[in-house]
């Protein structure tokens, strides 16, 4: 496998997606170890576009525990139903927040950032983790994020079962 990861700075963010989507599937293909497919896949997404922090949070004994992840320092644990990646966790689904100041229960890891998604990731029917992406730009994620991110998820997904 090879450690470069081509980026298309200048390219529209679906192209961005479309252009890294294959090179992550082939940098998780030969390894079956979890946490070190989640730190890449977290490397990959922060090295490819300009987002603030990317990473995974694991439900572990009823609780989100931080996980991989790329950026600035972040809380360790998050509670079913707490801000956003507990809301994705509990509601079982993608939640694309553009202003997190009105997001009633954000958690503010840091104050920079001012977007958020987040996409849960499932076994057998069940939220395993979710994937959590900041920006320090209001606004910064829409369908196209939310369209490609579940297509990374489904990947990791595919390593799980
Ligand atoms: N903002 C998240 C907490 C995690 S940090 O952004 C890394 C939330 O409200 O769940």
């Amino acid at each position: 496998m090879s450690e470069e990861l081509t980026i298309l700075k200048s390219a529209t963010r679906e192209e961005q997606y479309k252009n890294l989507l294959p090179q992550i599937e082939a940098l998780i293909s030969g390894e079956k170890d979890l946490i070190a497919n989640l730190a890449n896949i977290s490397a990959a997404l922060k090295q490819s576009f300009d987002f603030l922090w990317v990473g995974f949070y694991l439900v572990k004994e009823n609780e989100l525990v931080l996980g991989p992840f790329q950026g600035p320092i972040a809380c360790t644990r998050i509670s079913f139903g707490k801000g956003v990646c507990g809301t994705s966790w509990k509601e079982m689904k993608t939640i694309v927040v553009e202003d997190v100041d009105k997001f009633p229960g954000h958690i503010a890891c840091s104050s920079d950032s001012k977007s958020e998604i987040v996409v849960p990731v499932f076994k057998n029917g069940v939220v395993e983790m979710v994937l959590d992406v900041d920006s320090s730009h209001v606004a910064c994620f829409n369908h196209t994020d939310e369209l490609w991110l579940t297509k990374i998820c489904r990947l990791v997904e595919a390593k799980l079962s």
